[in-house]
């Protein structure tokens, strides 16, 4: 037991950047205004704070929304000729900011600096009556950044310089809990290089891989690695495209994206039939598969709590593992462009992603392609 213990201390002393979770997702967006209404209306989430002229910030509006330990920030420009504005013409609406709350925020940007992050926010100390926050930054693949959180002497609602938005529009949550992973798409032969940022910089492990054997249908392929944090708090899947007859899902992301980014973020939830259910209810439109899937999935993953039925009508797809097994269904892209997307997920005992669903999953997405002239 001793032995056990000491390695426990051994591995948490070395894990330099030690993560507590995903703090919040931050979405570059063409109106914030209109976004933050869609994931109110169509996902659930509850009304949370606001910075905008009405608050001292004179060049964007942020709206801040949360679900559970989901918090998401839409931020919107108010003029042209700024960097926001520049991100949001180039690559449309999505994912900025991967904010990972920590401890010390001052420490993580010194670990990672010191390892070779490109710092894209020195450590700034912000203040209200509230209390304090730490924020620091660094980049990762393409234009997108992760920031650090220190947030421990602090009491307010998201961050100082945002008020508390009281909304009389209040829908109700669909249940959705908490982020499991985030993936990025990155370009060819530039897996390696964001595996060994998560590795030397942030000091994450590759705990699964897949290739284009794997992930290969009769059309387009890619190929991913899975990395996650030293407690497994976080983990980022990186995909790269890979050759197939057509065109890769991922190298159609990154000609919309214009470069590398964000693919999909995956909410976790406690009964996917119920949250999925209340989405496709609100308006949330997600992949199919056909009929056929269904047909043969209990002799693939075993005995599964769920009835078929419902996973059959609402398209939910299973997937088992050496440790249990999972429930997993995706959205389309949420905006015009066909880049970023949803993954709602339920893990009963796996720590795995839907090996045994991406042929399934990637016929659909293809579907999807073809429809928009893009295989
Ligand atoms: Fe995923």
């Amino acid at each position: 037991m001793s032995q056990v213990l000491s390695q426990l201390r051994a591995h948490a002393a070395a894990d330099f950047l030690p993560l507590q979770g995903t703090d919040y997702v931050e979405f570059y967006v063409g109106n914030a205004k209109q976004a933050a209404h869609f994931y109110k209306t169509a996902f659930g989430f509850q009304s949370l704070a606001y910075a905008g002229p009405e608050t001292g910030i004179k060049d964007r509006a942020s709206y801040v929304v949360r679900q559970n330990k989901l918090t998401f920030v839409f931020t919107t420009p108010l003029r042209a000729n700024n960097p926001l504005a520049d991100h949001i013409y180039k690559h449309g609406d999505g994912v900025k900011v991967l904010a990972l709350r920590v401890e010390d925020a001052e420490k993580a940007w010194k670990e990672t600096t010191a390892r070779g992050a490109v710092s894209c926010l020195e450590p700034v100390r912000q203040q209200d009556e509230q209390g304090e926050v730490v924020l620091s930054g660094i980049h990762t693949y393409g234009e997108t950044v992760h920031y650090f959180i220190e947030r421990k002497n602090y009491a307010g609602a998201f961050l100082p310089g945002y008020q508390p938005w009281i909304s009389a529009y209040n829908p109700s949550e669909t249940g959705l809990q908490y982020v499991d992973h985030c993936v990025g798409n990155v370009g060819w032969n530039q897996m390696q290089r964001w595996v060994r940022f998560y590795e030397e910089v942030m000091g994450f492990k590759n705990i699964l891989s897949f290739d284009d054997k794997d992930i290969s249908t009769e059309y387009s392929a890619l190929m991913s690695k899975v990395m996650s944090s030293g407690n497994g708090f976080v983990k980022f899947p990186i995909n790269e495209p890979a050759e197939g007859k057509k065109k890769s899902q991922v190298e159609e992301y990154l000609d919309y994206y214009d470069g590398e980014g964000c693919q999909h973020v995956a909410l976790a939830t406690h009964n996917i039939i119920e949250t999925v259910t209340a989405l496709q209810s609100r308006g949330v439109e997600f992949l199919k598969v056909p009929g056929s899937y269904y047909e043969d999935l209990l002799d693939r993953v075993g005995q599964i709590d769920e009835d078929l039925a419902p996973l059959r009508e609402l398209g939910i797809l299973v997937d088992r593992d050496e440790e249990g097994y999972l429930l997993q269904i995706f959205t389309k892209p949420v905006e015009d462009r066909p880049t970023l997307f949803f993954e709602i997920i339920q893990r009963k005992g796996a720590r795995s992603f839907g090996k045994g669903n991406f042929k399934a999953l990637f016929e659909a997405i293809e579907r999807e392609q073809e429809k928009r002239g893009n295989l």
